[in-house]
């Protein structure tokens, strides 16, 4: 595995790590105060070309492989997860799902302004009993001719309130089970569509995550997606890239815990000398730094594997399984070296340990990963 970077995926690197810097830092702890939505920051990523970073340029994409997006993803959630997780859902989920799955004019109408970044998408699976189990959907679609009636509700949906264009997940014919599944655009503002609750959360508190419902909401027939049963592996396909993104946000969280402890560490003075002097903060460092490095050549494989066509489902599943475990890790020792001034928001690595639990739950919890990895290892 060659992991060396082409120049164009290092201009890549940088130029997130400087908007990360730049335009993310600024007031990110006031944001994760007030649950503020990084709309402007949001705005920005799509004029760079972060928010359809995958897509074909004829859709307005970047035309960008998915290692330069991993990167990118990588560099921002070091500084700001709030972002990163809204740019992952639009590129990963939407953006790669209507891509790929969708027609002609569903890519022209909704894949051409999701990938500009002039609109911005949701994904809308989970609903309040079906998390894990994501076959036991109990919105329904029910085909009426030209459209069919949605009715149901959504729970915990990333870029709940501030999406434009709705990726549903809903059962149209209850005795298929899983094979009586479609997907669905829906826009908002479609009669009958209701942006609910929205969640007071641990992490990730700048990104808006809602819950929808949807009444006699009609959605014309073109608006679904493939053929009639594909929604099921519409959405399992789409969540194994997915994965890929939450990999790389778990890396940039766990990185950018360990790069503030580092400094601090070379910084701070305890008993005559810089506490990076002790061995104690050393070998912990040490630790960190192997366990992201670790993490990183997962990530960077699976992201190889999606651009290389090979079946990404498994090294998808490692990744984030790996990643978000050491996200964890590091962002607690993180606190740990900083001592009581890692306790206060000021210093940031509070926010980044908080941050990294979610990407041990959102797009499959480390248990369903660990489903994934096993049935793979004994087909
Ligand atoms: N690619 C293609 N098809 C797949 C697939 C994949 N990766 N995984 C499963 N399938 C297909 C199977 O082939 C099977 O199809 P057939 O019956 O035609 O053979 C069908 O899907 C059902 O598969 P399983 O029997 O394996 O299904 P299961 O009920 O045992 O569930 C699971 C498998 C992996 C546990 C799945 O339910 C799962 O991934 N659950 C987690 C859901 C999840 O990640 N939710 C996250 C919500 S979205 C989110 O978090 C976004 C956000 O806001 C940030």
């Amino acid at each position: 595995m060659d992991f060396k970077l082409t120049e164009e995926q290092q201009m890549i690197k940088q130029a997130a790590r400087d908007f990360a810097q730049n335009e993310c830092l600024p007031g990110v702890i006031e944001r994760d105060d007030l649950q503020q939505f990084p709309a402007e920051q949001i705005k920005k990523m799509g004029e760079l070309g972060f928010m359809g970073m995958m897509v074909d340029p004829k859709y307005g994409g970047s035309g960008m492989d998915t290692l330069s997006y991993v990167l990118a993803m990588e560099e921002i959630s070091k500084i700001d997860a709030s972002c990163s997780v809204a740019m992952s859902v639009n590129n990963s989920l939407v953006c790669w799902g209507l891509e790929t799955y969708g027609n002609e004019e569903q890519k022209e109408k909704y894949l051409k302004p999701l990938a500009s970044g002039e609109k911005l998408g949701a994904f809308c699976l989970s609903e309040p009993e079906a998390g894990s189990d994501a076959t036991s959907q109990r919105t329904t679609a029910e085909d009426k001719g030209d459209y069919y009636l949605l009715n149901g509700t959504k729970n915990w949906i990333t870029n709940g309130n501030s999406a434009d264009i709705y990726l549903v997940v809903a059962q149209t014919d209850t005795e298929k089970k899983h094979h009586g599944i479609n997907v669905f655009i829906v826009e908002k503002g479609m009669e009958g569509f209701v942006v609910g609750k929205k969640e007071d959360k641990l992490g990730i508190r700048g990104s808006d995550t809602h819950s929808l419902m949807f009444t006699d909401v009609k959605v014309p027939k073109e608006n679904r997606i493939g053929e009639d049963g594909f929604g099921f592996k519409f959405a399992m396909k789409t969540l194994s890239g997915g994965r890929i993104g939450i990999a790389a946000q778990a890396l940039g969280i766990a990185a950018g815990a360990y790069e503030l402890a580092l400094k601090y560490a070379q910084e701070r003075k305890a008993f005559g000398k810089e506490i990076i002097q002790h061995q104690a903060i050393a070998f912990k460092l040490a630790d960190m730094h192997t366990e992201i490095e670790a993490a990183r050549m997962l990530v960077y494989r699976a992201a190889m594997d999606k651009d290389n066509h090979e079946n990404y489902d498994l090294s998808g599943a490692m990744a984030k399984l790996k990643a978000s475990q050491v996200a964890m890790e590091t962002t607690v020792e993180a606190v740990q070296i900083h001592g009581g001034y890692g306790y206060v928001k000021e210093y940031h690595v509070e926010r980044l340990m908080r941050d990294a639990k979610i990407t041990q739950i959102y797009e499959g919890t480390s248990e369903i990963q660990k489903i994934v990895i096993s049935r793979a290892i004994s087909r």
